[in-house]
């Protein structure tokens, strides 16, 4: 396990190296469900906040992940990229932004009822299988 910049530029070295994979940005994001039991999705990564190591993820507000985490704002992502064999398992506390934040063009916003959120990443886990 390494600093936090060092996880960031593996993650961004695994992202360069797999690039020509057309699922590489795509990861899975888990929750904690109202119901207390593990919820989990796949997501796109939308790069990381300017000038820091928070992971930045779009989604619409009535989906159940923003229900969940206002109950449980802790979620972890697991992301694997198949080339290099690594895999990532970040986990953190997650602010969600609401998309009527007043700087939109900075959330590109794909979704009629954005919410705009970002991963705190406080603990990683990192693996290579090559
Ligand atoms: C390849 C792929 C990428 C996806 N990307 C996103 C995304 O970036 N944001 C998102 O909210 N949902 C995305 N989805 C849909 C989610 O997997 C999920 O179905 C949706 O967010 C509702 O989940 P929830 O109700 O548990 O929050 C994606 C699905 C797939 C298969």
């Amino acid at each position: 396990m390494g600093t936090v910049t060092q996880w960031k530029q593996l993650l961004l070295s695994a992202l360069e190296s797999n690039s020509h994979l057309k699922h590489s940005p795509y990861f899975q994001f888990a929750t904690i469900g109202c119901n207390g039991r593990p919820s989990n999705r796949s997501v796109v990564f939308r790069g990381f906040e300017e000038n820091s190591d928070r992971i930045q993820i779009n989604t619409d507000c009535r989906t159940r992940k923003i229900e969940e985490l206002k109950h449980c704002p802790f979620a972890e992502i697991c992301w694997y990229f198949s080339d290099s064999w690594e895999q990532f398992r970040i986990n953190g506390r997650v602010d969600v932004i609401d998309g009527s934040n007043p700087d939109p063009e900075k959330l590109q916003v794909p979704f009629p009822c954005p919410l705009h959120y970002i991963i705190l990443s406080y603990k990683v886990s990192y693996q290579t299988y090559s």
